[in-house]
């Protein structure tokens, strides 16, 4: 089935790319069962808190890592993918909510409250649909230039934020903050 083939090729496309607290590097999501063997306490620090080097991350991509046994998109969003956010009233958004856990609970779910830093670059988010927990289509996938969940039809917008479909929620935005020029942590 088509949208079958999507998610092994989205699965398949990831790119786990993080460094964990005792400075191990991990490029493959395979890698973890050997750490998990290797040093168990050591997986407990780095499940917790997972240190990503965004160095890389081109404008206009995005890198998915595996952080507490899900993915976690992180977006380097081009100008326009900015501008396009930032226009949207809160009135057109069926989640009106940040859903930021940087955030109070009942912070207004405005891109500057979802944005990792002030600009607006860098977006982080769980990449888990809020319906049924299928792992969106990135890459301006969807009616709304942002992500597109096949299982159900679910669209979000270039922030994130559910604007079609069965999704309840806005896409999490978890703990996370630049702690060095091109590291951000999670957790
Ligand atoms: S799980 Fe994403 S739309 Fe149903």
């Amino acid at each position: 089935m088509a949208h079958t083939e999507e998610q092994q090729g989205t699965r398949r496309d990831f790119l786990y790319y993080a460094t964990a607290g005792t400075g191990l590097v991990v490029t493959g999501a395979a890698v973890w069962p050997l750490i998990n063997q290797l040093n168990p306490s050591a997986d407990v620090v780095a499940l917790a808190s997972i240190d990503v080097d965004v160095a890389d991350v081109a404008e206009g991509s995005q890198l998915t890592v595996q952080w507490l046994g899900k993915p976690v998109f992180i977006r380097h969003r081009t100008a326009e993918e900015i501008e396009a956010a930032r226009g949207v009233e809160l009135s057109e958004l069926p989640d009106p909510l940040a859903a930021n856990d940087n955030l109070d609970g009942a912070a207004a779910g405005t891109d500057e409250n979802r944005a990792l830093d002030e600009e607006g670059r860098w977006l982080v988010m769980m990449g888990v649909c809020t319906h049924l927990g299928c792992v969106p289509l990135g890459d301006g996938a969807g009616d709304f230039g942002g992500w597109f969940c096949p299982c159900h039809g679910s669209h979000y917008d270039t922030a994130g934020r559910i604007r079609r479909g069965p999704a309840p929620t806005n896409l999490p935005v978890p703990v996370a903050a630049f702690t060095g020029e091109t590291t951000i942590t999670l957790g």
